[in-house]
């Protein structure tokens, strides 16, 4: 073989090298943009409407997706949040046919909270915190779709933001951050701690804001709910770890106190940089769940 067909060989095999790994990321791209099948909801699920009004509260979506001037009741979106490296529009979700989810089927709405994906294979921001949403258990995010259903629809166009490199990216981020399944209760663990774990990790999003992330910005499982720097405001987001050592708190009772009052009660620390809207929504939530979560933070070390 001469020295120019020896080249042509190696260029050969660089370019079919390059074709695979092409056609592999295509491959992986389609397979990570696949919605939830229908068969995703349970033959016997019945909605249960209160429930779903709970878990909306719990879940907070009211303070991205609120409504701007006489709909600020509602969650119709058009507001703008900042990102690290911009700004995004939240979208409107009350149940108009046009500009919301009206026309969504449930199991539309379990994909999107799953997966992070959207109705033309979108892949969405995770300003969107589904990241936590992810680990809320089928029945909660249908009952979830159910109450939004039963909201006054606004119309109010609320394209979602380009971000074309970001939404591409995604899809492999997700595959990474995304938990594997929905969340299991812990053996040996009491009811209510449970119950405080649920709440926390998946629809209160507690970690989104107080957990610090590694360098490609996945939630750090090892420091769960350690104390992060603040993502969309400046300063540092407190630890939740070692609240009774610490002598944050004395014990659960407090605890609920600064929960449920917050700075009614003369209760600080629980009032700017977000938590003071987060806090208004967990005050909402019946006692036995405020007091669950309060359980559940006061039992880490
Ligand atoms: C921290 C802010 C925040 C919270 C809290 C939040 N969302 Fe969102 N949500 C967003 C943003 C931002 C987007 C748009 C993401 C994008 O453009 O990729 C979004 C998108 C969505 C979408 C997709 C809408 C569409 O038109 O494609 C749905 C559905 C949704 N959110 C439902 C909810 C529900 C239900 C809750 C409460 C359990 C919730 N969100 C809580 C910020 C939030
Ligand atoms: C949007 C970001 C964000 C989210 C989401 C969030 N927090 Fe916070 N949290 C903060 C910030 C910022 C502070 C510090 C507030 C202050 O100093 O006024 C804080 C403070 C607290 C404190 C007081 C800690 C202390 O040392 O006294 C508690 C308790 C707390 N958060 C619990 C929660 C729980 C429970 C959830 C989930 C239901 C939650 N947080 C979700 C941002 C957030």
């Amino acid at each position: 073989m001469g020295k120019s067909e020896r080249k042509i060989r190696t260029w050969h095999i660089v370019l079919g090298i390059f074709a695979l790994l092409v056609i592999g990321v295509a491959v992986a791209y389609r397979q990570l943009s696949q919605p939830l099948p229908e068969s995703a909801i349970p033959a016997d699920y019945k909605p249960d409407i209160e429930n779903g009004r709970i878990i909306y509260t719990a879940g907070g979506c009211i303070s991205c997706h609120r409504g701007i001037g006489p709909h600020v009741e509602l969650p119709a979106g058009g507001r703008k949040l900042k990102i690290p490296g911009g700004e995004i529009t939240v979208p409107n979700i009350t149940p108009d046919e046009k500009t919301g989810i009206g026309k969504w089927r449930a199991v539309d709405f379990l994909t999107a909270l799953r997966r992070g994906l959207g109705l033309d294979g979108t892949h969405y921001i995770p300003a969107f915190p589904y990241t936590s949403y992810a680990w809320m258990t089928t029945k909660d995010i249908l009952d979830l779709y159910h109450y939004l259903k039963t909201l006054a629809p606004v119309r109010n166009e609320t394209p979602l933001d380009t971000h074309r490199f970001d939404r591409f990216a995604l899809a492999f981020w997700k595959w990474l951050a995304l938990p594997k399944r929905p969340f299991r209760p812990v053996p040996g663990k009491s009811e209510e701690w449970n119950r405080g774990a649920y709440l926390v990790l998946g629809p209160g999003h507690c970690g989104e804001c107080h957990t610090p992330r590694n360098s490609i910005f996945i939630p750090d499982r090892r420091r769960w709910l350690a104390g992060a720097p603040h993502l969309s405001e400046k300063g540092h987001v407190p630890s939740l770890r070692g609240l009774k050592r610490r002598g944050r708190y004395k014990d659960v009772n407090d605890l609920f106190q600064a929960l449920k009052y917050g700075e009614s009660l003369g209760y600080e620390d629980i009032s700017s940089g977000g938590m003071g809207e987060v806090q208004r929504n967990i005050s909402k939530l019946p006692d036995a769940d405020i007091r669950a979560i309060a359980t559940y933070l006061m039992s880490l070390e």
